[in-house]
């Protein structure tokens, strides 16, 4: 199958082996965010440690952490020579606290949905979302999500941005746009344009502190925005909906979409970036349908959708030509 997204390939289950394989990938996971619930990186830092100092530093059993650390260095995210362990350059960036380039609020995010996904069954039976006891408060909670979707996506967005062609365009709105971190990537991009990040005022925070550190921040505004109460104020050349169609079902969507068709100036466009199933059976790829059942645990709604589908839901916004546009990443959708 031809590689669609830069998430590692799963493979189909054909035999009892592959059965064995995809059930233990929870192995794979759990020594990860074992090591993650450690802080086990941060603590390696720079350095080259023994595992008897290393246990110490860790008020862990020598003998857990040299079973752990022999894994983590069989999976890569350790280096190991005569006995001494550093980190590899993933560990010592996107998973050392101290590194400017520490991942961490996306990890914690991950961290929390392995309790999350233990309850899977239940979601399945009920096809309800989990219920919301979560003891953070709802905006705090926001807010650390959004940094989750800034640290989860400072580095694809420029990847991305490098595929839009803005040319003639002067203003975007980015619609649940979160922390900006992509709007913010386009514009660096093209000098000209002017961004808005549209989202809940929890979300603006992040986007805010965000922008404050881009060098193309100052051309960035924050509207307050539940699109799903409210028309999207103002028009725009360009709106951008990415990571936000998963979140809600196909009559929400559609309703939404026709709010952005009403919100474009004439001859403006929408983009679409999401999770989507590319094939006729809408099966592929593996990861698009498991999101899915992410979205089972967490929305009332949400789900994952076949390009096929949204193209349908375009043209029902009145969208007259509806075009993908190719990335080193999963393609994206275009309405015009
Ligand atoms: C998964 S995040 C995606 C963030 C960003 N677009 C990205 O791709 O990284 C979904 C975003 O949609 C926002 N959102 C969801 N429903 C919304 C609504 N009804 N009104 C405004 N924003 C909403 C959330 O607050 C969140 O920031």
């Amino acid at each position: 199958m031809k590689k669609l997204s830069p998430w590692i390939e799963i493979p189909e289950v054909q035999t009892f082996e592959h059965l064995r394989a995809a059930v233990n990938g929870y192995t794979y996971s759990r020594v990860i965010l074992t090591a993650l619930d450690l802080d086990i990186f941060s603590v390696v830092g720079g350095q080259s440690w023994t595992i008897r100092r290393l246990a110490l530093a860790l008020h862990s059993s020598k003998r857990g952490i040299d079973i752990l650390c022999r894994n983590l260095a069989s999976l890569g995210l350790l280096e190991v020579q005569n006995g001494l362990y550093k980190n590899s350059s993933l560990g010592a960036t996107a998973l050392n606290k101290k590194s400017p380039e520490y991942r961490g609020a996306y990890l914690s995010l991950l961290q929390r949905h392995w309790d999350e996904w233990s309850q899977l069954t239940d979601s399945v039976k009920s096809g309800k979302p989990l219920p919301d006891d979560d003891p953070i408060a709802e905006e705090e909670h926001r807010r650390a999500f959004t940094w989750a979707m800034h640290h989860r996506s400072r580095d694809m967005a420029p990847r991305i941005a490098k595929h839009i062609d803005l040319r003639g365009a002067t203003t975007l709105l980015d619609v649940g746009g979160g922390p900006g971190t992509y709007t913010l990537a386009i514009l660096a991009k093209w000098p000209k344009l002017h961004g808005t990040v549209g989202d809940r005022p929890a979300a603006l925070q992040v986007a805010r502190a965000v922008a404050r550190k881009h060098p193309a921040g100052k051309r960035l505004s924050f509207l307050p925005l539940d699109f799903m109460v409210e028309d999207i104020p103002g028009s725009y050349d360009v709106i951008l909906l990415s990571n936000v169609i998963h979140i809600y079902g196909p009559a929400e969507n559609i309703a939404l979409l026709k709010k952005i068709k009403a919100a474009l100036n004439p001859g403006g466009r929408v983009i679409i970036q999401d999770f989507f199933l590319w094939d006729k059976k809408g099966l592929r790829p593996i990861e698009t349908n498991l999101f899915a059942l992410t979205m089972l645990l967490y929305t009332e709604t949400g789900n994952t959708y076949a390009a096929q589908e949204v193209k349908k839901w375009l043209t029902k916004a009145k969208f007259l030509t509806v075009t993908t546009i190719p990335t080193s990443d999963e393609p994206l959708l275009e309405g015009r």
